[in-house]
């Protein structure tokens, strides 16, 4: 195995990257020439419409040792715990949710990335291209002759605990607790992992592809800059055998038997690629007056919907920052929004909950469920005197949807789920009492 430390990436947000595993692998100054350079066959992965905007039109071309169609025919495959859009299984309760964190699977156990999916959640209809899935994954084998695609939507992957290598089509991905992978739609590839075990959470994004959020009157530069975005270089396998292809198509898990390894990019070129961000680049902005903003000022990644400014999804994170308000109750608000709010944490804590919330755990506040600090956080903030103050050793995020977000049957039954948490707010005083 290469030594991970050397990996190579080619940095920016979805540029018109460009390359090669072996010199003059990729054709100069056409996409199809008559004979593609070492008898490569050369195939187009549109992950937009051909005739999406430019602005928005992503594909890439791949020069690979054998086309995408070889293999055998796929049948089902059983994950009882995956699962997909249109989330219909249950009814959706207002109740705030949330739930502790998966555990690690037993020693005695052997569950790779694709086992190890839980489905805690989801919203709209995989077939319709609009909606998300949330996933927490736990695994302790790695992916070797076993590969996935994921037809339904990209994946953006937010590892927890235990690094993540993604060896894809278009090249390897190194990611550790902190940093997040996006793996566009229909990208094949295989996980391995470094540390022998790994969790996390994955959004399952059927809408449109994440890009970056505008910045309006921040200017041109802040939050999320382009230039840390990483894209693997080309990387290909030439291993013949018996290897399984994994696909999720139509909302079901399906397999397929392939007599060699599908990650045999020997070059490729284009904007359709996976795509690693180190969180701690974030150019976190905040108030330097008073209240707390919005946080969509945290946002990272969007996915739009139809409706300006309203995204299907949007990954949200909550860094380490300076808190200089003045004047002002500092931890988020209460708050209810006609946007669905599932967080989860990576490490640390969250400042608007003293405890309860820990890292590889959820919380779910869905459409017009009241939410906000828990009373310890509330009496504390309240009386705090207002220095400037640095959270620090946090890592929290919110995948935000405009779409009620329905909880599994597995979420609701799970012992995972917290049955006292409303209890959070219960000893929220009343203060009231007629004087200004
Ligand atoms: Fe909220």
């Amino acid at each position: 195995m290469e030594n991970t430390n050397m990996l190579r990436y080619q940095s920016g947000f979805c540029n018109d990257f460009a390359s090669e595993a072996l010199p003059g692998a990729l054709p100069a100054a056409q996409n199809s020439p008559q004979k593609a350079p070492y008898g490569l066959y050369a195939e187009q992965l549109s992950g937009t419409a051909f005739t999406a905007p430019r602005a928005h039109n992503r594909r890439s071309w791949l020069y690979r040792i054998r086309p995408g169609a070889m293999h055998h025919a796929f049948e089902k495959l059983q994950q009882p715990l995956l699962a997909s859009g249109p989330f219909t299984q249950v009814d959706t309760p207002p109740n705030q949710l949330r739930w502790n964190p998966l555990p690690m699977p037993a020693a005695d156990q052997s569950v790779d990335f694709i086992d190890g999916m839980v489905t805690f959640a989801g919203n709209g209809d995989a077939a319709a291209q609009a909606g998300i899935a949330i996933h927490l994954y736990v695994a302790n084998r790695s992916m070797h002759d076993r590969f996935f695609y994921n037809a339904d939507g990209e994946l953006l992957i937010v590892p927890q605990q235990g690094r993540l290598l993604a060896r894809t089509e278009m090249g390897v991905l190194e990611v550790k607790p902190g940093e997040i992978v996006v793996i566009p739609r229909g990208v094949r590839f295989r996980i391995e992992l470094p540390d022998g075990t790994a969790r996390g959470y994955v959004c399952e994004n059927y809408g449109a592809a994440f890009q970056l959020p505008e910045l309006g009157p921040i200017g041109s530069n802040g939050l999320a800059n382009a230039r840390d975005f990483q894209a693997p270089v080309a990387a290909y396998e030439e291993r013949e055998g018996e290897f399984q292809l994994l696909a999720k198509f139509g909302g079901k898990l399906w397999a397929a038997r392939i007599d060699h390894s599908p990650l045999d990019v020997v070059a490729w070129h284009g904007n359709y690629a996976p795509y690693k961000y180190d969180l701690s680049l974030f150019n976190t902005i905040n108030t330097v007056s008073y209240d707390h903003p919005d946080p969509s000022i945290f946002t990272v990644l969007t996915s739009p919907s139809d409706t300006h400014g309203t995204a299907n999804v949007d990954f949200v994170i909550f860094p380490p920052r300076w808190m200089v308000a003045e004047h002002t109750f500092r931890p988020p608000w209460f708050h209810r929004n006609v946007m669905s709010e599932y967080m989860g944490l990576i490490h640390g804590a969250y400042d608007a909950k003293a405890d309860g919330f820990t890292p590889g755990g959820g919380s779910l506040h869905n459409c017009m469920s009241g939410h906000g600090p828990d009373a310890a956080t509330f009496e504390k903030a309240s009386n705090a005197e207002l220095a400037p103050h640095r959270i620090d050793n946090t890592m929290a995020f919110m995948f935000e949807s405009r779409y009620l977000i329905h909880p599994t049957s597995y979420a609701l039954v799970t012992p995972l789920l917290q049955k006292d948490y409303l209890q959070c707010w219960h000893g929220l005083k009343k203060n009231f009492n007629g004087q200004p």
